[in-house]
């Protein structure tokens, strides 16, 4: 899939902007993966998870420092031109560290979840670093977070099989589906998104316009000033009105 939108991938790098914000994104997704990894490191009994756990976590918040600081030197080199509108993500972050979910949660589970969510990163990271050949700096950093994610793939599998040695592939294949749910809740929240938007767009200019027109024509037939009403013979002698 991520192969057949290698020309996506290239377009949202080729552009200087949107490089920045991906840049960015990355930092805070990578930052948020290695605190929720951290706390992870607290809750779990096992003690050889626990230092695992902490080596990763240390990882990720290095990977967010780097991004961000290629980020920020980009945007340095560009201080000369427009500004970057960082708000907005044109594409969700490479490493699917932000649906991490951590109390109550499992050691197995987690670590099938971040199994599928580190092989995840290593694939895109391994296109990312491909279409940025025009720039080193960032390209480095691509091939350096790349290794650690391909170490946190390992691990996470090594280690799934160990505390699970029955059922760790079935461990996997449930992240995988509930990864790809989540994806698929995700796009048809925003199909929904897009769709609600038309549809209000389109009754505005339809039914708007209409109701506008005969509400005016309503308005012309009405005769204006006071109207002399015929007396009704039940009125109350004594009501005001
Ligand atoms: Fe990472
Ligand atoms: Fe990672």
């Amino acid at each position: 899939m991520d192969r057949m939108l290698r020309p996506l991938h290239r377009w949202v790098w080729g552009d200087f902007d949107r490089r920045v914000r991906k840049l960015l994104a990355f930092a805070e997704v990578e930052g948020d993966g290695g605190r929720d990894i951290l706390r992870a490191a607290e809750l779990t009994p096992d003690p050889l998870l626990r230092r695992l756990y902490l080596e990763h976590a240390i990882d990720e918040l290095r990977h967010a420092d780097l991004f961000r600081q290629r980020g920020a030197a980009l945007l340095q080199l560009r201080s000369a031109r427009s500004e970057v509108d960082l708000n907005t993500n044109p594409l969700p972050g490479g490493h699917g560290l932000d649906d991490l979910a951590i109390e109550g949660e499992p050691d197995h589970r987690l670590l099938a979840f971040l199994h599928v969510a580190e092989k995840a990163a290593a694939g895109r990271f391994t296109i990312y670093r491909d279409v940025v050949q025009d720039d080193p700096s960032t390209r480095a950093i691509f091939e350096e977070i790349l290794r650690d994610e391909v170490f946190h793939m390992n691990y996470t599998y090594t280690q799934l099989a160990r505390v699970l040695p029955r059922s760790y592939r079935r461990q996997v294949w449930q992240a995988r589906g509930s990864r790809l749910w989540k994806r698929y809740l995700r796009l048809a929240a925003a199909v929904a998104n897009v769709l609600g938007s038309a549809i209000l767009t389109v009754i505005y200019f339809v039914v708007l316009a209409p109701f506008a027109w005969l509400a005016r024509r309503a308005a012309r037939r009405e005769p204006a000033g006071w109207i002399p009403i015929a007396r009704a013979g039940s009125d109350s002698p004594t009501s005001q009105y």
